[in-house]
């Protein structure tokens, strides 16, 4: 697989969220529907298979945040969650907002990693944000996600 063989399109309304996908950076259903609206939803194929998802949530006119990104974790570590990101931004960009945001736990080390790389920086922190809204307890690198931390980058 070569990354520019990736093609990123946003989905049909006749076509079903890519669940799984969205799965594995947002674990519940009752909060991925808060936020999905096929309007905003945007996916990576190669060939005929769907690899990579990001989902949109416009905030107010000027700010809009990236709720949803994911790889399928086959393709994990090739650069498509850096292309994704970066074709996020150019969506929002000419959509004309002038801000996007991006959030993730505190225990989220490589998506901490590559978004600072991309240019966001952090901004806030959402204390609590997974405790009080996830059902059960969310681990990774051996630490619980308690807190939402906020990024944003201008664009
Ligand atoms: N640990 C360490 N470094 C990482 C990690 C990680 N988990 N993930 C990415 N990186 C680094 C890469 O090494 C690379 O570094 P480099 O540019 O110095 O070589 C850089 O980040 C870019 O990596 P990509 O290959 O573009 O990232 P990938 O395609 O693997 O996608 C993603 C990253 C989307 C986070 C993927 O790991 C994933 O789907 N994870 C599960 C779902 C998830 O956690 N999504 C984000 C939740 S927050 C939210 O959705 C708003």
């Amino acid at each position: 697989m070569k990354i520019e063989d990736i093609k990123i399109r946003r989905i049909n309304e006749s076509e079903d969220y890519p669940y799984d996908l969205l799965f594995l950076a947002d674990p519940y259903i009752e909060m991925l529907n808060v936020y999905l609206d096929k309007q905003y939803i945007y996916v990576g194929e190669s060939g005929d298979s769907i690899i990579a998802v990001y989902a949109l949530y416009p905030i107010d006119k000027d700010t809009i945040e990236i709720k949803n990104i994911a790889v399928d974790e086959q393709y994990h570590n090739q650069g498509i969650g850096k292309k994704m990101l970066t074709h996020a931004e150019s969506i929002a960009r000419q959509s004309g907002y002038k801000t996007i945001i991006i959030g993730t736990g505190n225990n989220g080390f490589g998506q901490l990693y590559l978004y600072q790389k991309q240019g966001f920086e952090m901004y806030d922190i959402k204390p609590n944000f997974f405790t009080d809204n996830y059902p059960e307890p969310i681990w990774e690198n051996g630490i619980q996600c308690k807190h939402m931390v906020m990024l944003r980058k201008y664009l």
